[in-house]
């Protein structure tokens, strides 16, 4: 039986071409720390480092001059700690925040703790009918408490995509914080952080961006890294002589010994991003999931939410089915077919509540550039196929 990968709003499978190659390289012949160490090993690593966040300032449009603000890229393990020092750092009594209801735990869970722990407030923005989270949501919500939005730039559930220059440049309007969760969109959609007016920009880096798992990280404005806290203390290898955090970028943000292996994996999979090109990535990751969709969207029995051409989305896919458990659909699409989805709530309940999947969920398809038109028929047959075992159809 073949495997077929469709999990990847989860992570990405395969990553970049040549990765194995690359980080076995790296681990036998490059694998010591920076900052920390006089020797030309570690210059050597320093300038991987330096290289990936140069890349990654280009990549979200920093600013002007990437080589001077590529300091404002900082890695961490990924969009959930991102979030968390974001929002841990940011927020003190008072304050008030404005979601929206595509979020992930990352965010939610989040704001829920720090409304126990502080006395903080938010409130969540609901998408439309057709699963978007509008500007003009948002701003109703927003209060002259509100210290911040954060907003997913897609869901991870729907696909569906946030309008953030609108919303950024609302914020910037009015002088407040304005935070986006990249995971769903890095490495599939263009994202300019100038353009869209973000402070803070949250990016996972083993989704989209092709790269390894358990590294990610942040880009932030000069206005919000002079205010962010710092929610985690220790080495940086600067500054030592001082037993108070360095004030200086990344390291204010950037304690302990960051994943190397990690940050070379992304170094490689920008490299490919580059020279693919984002808009042919995004091109074809959007003719698979239209074709799935088209062929999908004339069967009974099978919903598919946010399909068709109306408005656009990202390469995620959900259904749901009339009589069968999602779990089960997932799992004989798993046992008989050799096709990997992820069924359920996907960390994002209030995402399923505002599109009427909650509390069953969906099954999620999430194709990538790695993906085949073959491929995707072939998941259109098997869902024929239980469709029909089930109707007889
Ligand atoms: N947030 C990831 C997903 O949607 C893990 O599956």
């Amino acid at each position: 039986m073949q495997k077929i990968y469709f999990d990847n709003a989860a992570t990405s499978f395969p990553k970049a071409p040549q990765m194995s190659h690359i980080i076995s390289n790296f681990i036998d012949n490059n694998c010591v720390n920076i900052n920390r160490g006089t020797y030309t090993l570690s210059d050597e690593v320093s300038d991987v480092v330096l290289s990936t966040r140069i890349r990654l300032a280009s990549f979200f449009d920093c600013a002007d001059l990437p080589v001077k603000f590529c300091k404002r890229i900082i890695f961490t393990s990924g969009v959930t700690e991102s979030i968390n020092m974001f929002l841990r750092g940011l927020l003190a009594d008072g304050d008030h925040v404005v979601t929206g209801s595509m979020e992930h735990h990352a965010v939610m869970r989040t704001l829920y703790d720090l409304k126990r722990e502080r006395n903080i407030s938010f409130d969540t923005a609901l998408c439309n009918e057709k699963g978007v989270v509008t500007a003009s949501a948002v701003e109703s919500l927003i209060k002259p408490s509100t210290k911040a939005v954060i907003i997913n730039h897609a869901s991870n559930v729907f696909g569906t995509i946030s309008p953030i220059e609108e919303i950024g440049k609302l914020c910037k309007s009015k002088g407040i914080f304005f935070a986006v969760d990249t995971a769903q969109t890095a490495g599939m959609l263009d994202i300019s952080m100038r353009k869209c007016c973000i402070d803070f920009l949250a990016f996972s880096g083993h989704k989209g961006l092709l790269g390894l798992q358990g590294v990610g990280g942040f880009a932030i404005s000069e206005k919000l890294s002079e205010v962010l806290k710092v929610v985690k203390t220790g080495g940086t290898g600067s500054a030592s002589h001082f037993y108070t955090q360095p004030d200086t970028l990344p390291d204010k943000f950037e304690s302990g010994t960051l994943n190397l292996c990690g940050i070379v994996s992304l170094n490689h999979s920008l490299k490919f991003i580059e020279e693919v090109g984002l808009a042919k990535i995004r091109e074809h990751e959007r003719s698979l999931r239209r074709r799935f969709v088209d062929a999908l969207s004339v069967f009974d029995g099978v919903t598919v939410y946010c399909g068709g051409d109306i408005f656009d989305t990202t390469s995620v896919v959900s259904l749901t089915f009339k009589d069968i458990d999602n779990g089960l659909v997932s799992s004989v699409l798993s046992s008989d077919y050799g096709i990997m989805t992820r069924s359920g709530l996907h960390c994002a309940p209030s995402a399923h509540s505002s599109m009427g999947t909650y509390p069953s969920g969906t099954v999620r398809f999430s194709f990538s550039y790695f993906n085949t038109e073959d491929e995707v028929d072939y998941a259109v047959d098997a869902v024929k196929k239980i469709l029909k075992e089930k109707y007889n159809a």
